[in-house]
């Protein structure tokens, strides 16, 4: 048995690792370090394994194996030739180096990544007499490099197909949000499954999904491979139990009402199709209503919605005409409900007409967005002065 403590790192998206380093935390993480767009942690196999079946933030999880001051492309094959590599994986995998930089003063990132995939390749050659081969698409194990001024990071990846790949999503919808942003989103509101949640403009329905997997406690891994299943240190063992021990936590069925609705029949379609793999269409109303046409339910709420932003669907003469009608809505239509807006369109409050009690800043990819949260009492949203219930 590998009782080995390892060292991570976790990838999120930015605005996120607070929650994710909270997160890893209760999985049993340990020396939980945040940084900008990740958090580094330690733990055992069975911490690997757990961060990876049911984090719902992080994008992936990755083990460090080297960390070492470098100055030329030379140092950096020789400390990558220092690692056992056959040690973790066998030459019948394939491979894929990845590299990222910053502040780096090497002239060519692409030249660094085939350095480490010569010194990877060269290592398996001398101790095996054989090599992996490079898979660019759908390598059997990743590595990344990290190079800042002065170091350079190994990770292998444990991952695979990065986590926020659910397996739930076939057809395409117009901008999805990645689950993990979603999951984030709907985690940032407070919301612990216990009241309403509504999503007026739900597109391919991630936000409701996440919210269902989240009230049901559904692990997001389950039912997906991960890498570190090819890795030579893989424990089926310990993997079951740690897979046992998630699917011992799944309640049958979400303790409140979930709702999603949106104009556009392809959309719905997509939703449903979704909440049929993942398990949770029975958790979830879903109907094809438009917005202004939706009264929601008596019992107020929250309201978790991603309308359609300038940069990746309407133009910004739309969103002139679509901002004030929601504000309109949500004033006749959404009293006593509170109601958390995940946009790119940093004018949306003021299109509104409603002044937000939070602002959260957040990245989707590379856009700045904000999740902006709005309490809507009679004649108008007002600032909170108690906060909402928490998580
Ligand atoms: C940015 S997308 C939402 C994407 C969604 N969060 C996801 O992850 O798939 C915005 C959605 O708003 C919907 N929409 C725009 N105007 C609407 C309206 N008046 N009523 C209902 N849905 C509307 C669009 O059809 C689109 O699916």
């Amino acid at each position: 048995m590998d009782n080995t403590n390892y060292r991570c790192f976790a990838p999120c998206p930015r605005g996120l690792e607070a929650l994710l380093q909270q997160e890893l935390g209760a999985l049993g993480a340990t020396d939980l370090r945040q940084t900008e767009g990740g958090v580094g942690f330690s733990g055992g196999l069975a911490a690997v394994y757990r961060a990876n079946l049911e984090s719902r933030i992080a994008s992936r999880i990755l083990l460090e194996v080297a960390h070492v001051p470098y100055r030329t492309e030379q140092d950096i094959y020789v400390a990558a030739s220092a690692l056992s590599w056959p040690q973790w994986f066998t030459p019948a995998r394939t491979i894929k180096v990845k590299t990222s930089a910053q502040h780096c003063p090497l002239k060519s990132i692409d030249f660094v990544t085939l350095r480490i995939k010569d010194a990877i390749c060269d290592t398996f050659t001398k101790q095996k007499g054989t090599r992996p081969s490079v898979n660019s698409n759908r390598p059997d194990i990743r590595i990344d490099a990290f190079l800042d001024a002065t170091h350079l990071t190994l990770y292998l990846g444990t991952t695979g197909d990065s986590l926020f790949k659910r397996g739930f999503r076939e057809s395409t919808v117009e901008a999805p949000l990645r689950e993990n942003l979603a999951a984030g989103i709907v985690q940032l509101t407070g919301w612990n499954g216990t009241t309403l949640l509504l999503d007026p403009l739900c597109g391919g329905g991630t936000i409701a999904l996440e919210a269902a997997m989240l009230a049901r406690k559904i692990a997001p891994g389950l039912g997906r491979r991960f890498a570190f299943e090819l890795f030579s240190n893989f424990d089926p063992a310990l993997w079951r139990t740690v897979q046992a021990q998630a699917q011992a936590k799944q309640l049958p069925s979400s303790p409140v009402p979930i709702y999603a609705s949106d104009r556009d029949a392809h959309a719905v379609q997509a939703a449903k199709d979704q909440f049929m793999r993942a398990g949770v269409a029975s958790d979830i109303a879903l109907t094809q209503t438009d917005l202004f046409d939706l009264t929601p339910p008596q019992e107020p709420g929250i309201i978790v919605m991603n309308p359609p932003y300038g940069v990746r669907l309407s133009t910004q003469a739309d969103l002139d005409v679509f901002y004030p009608k929601l504000g309109s809505w949500l004033k006749t239509r959404c009293v006593g409900w509170r109601v958390y807006l995940f946009t790119g369109d940093l004018r949306a409050p003021k299109l509104i007409g409603l002044a937000p009690t939070k602002r959260t800043p957040l990245f989707n990819g590379a856009i700045e967005c904000r999740l902006y949260e709005f309490l809507i009492v009679q004649g108008g949203a007002r600032r909170r002065l108690t906060p909402p219930a928490q998580a």
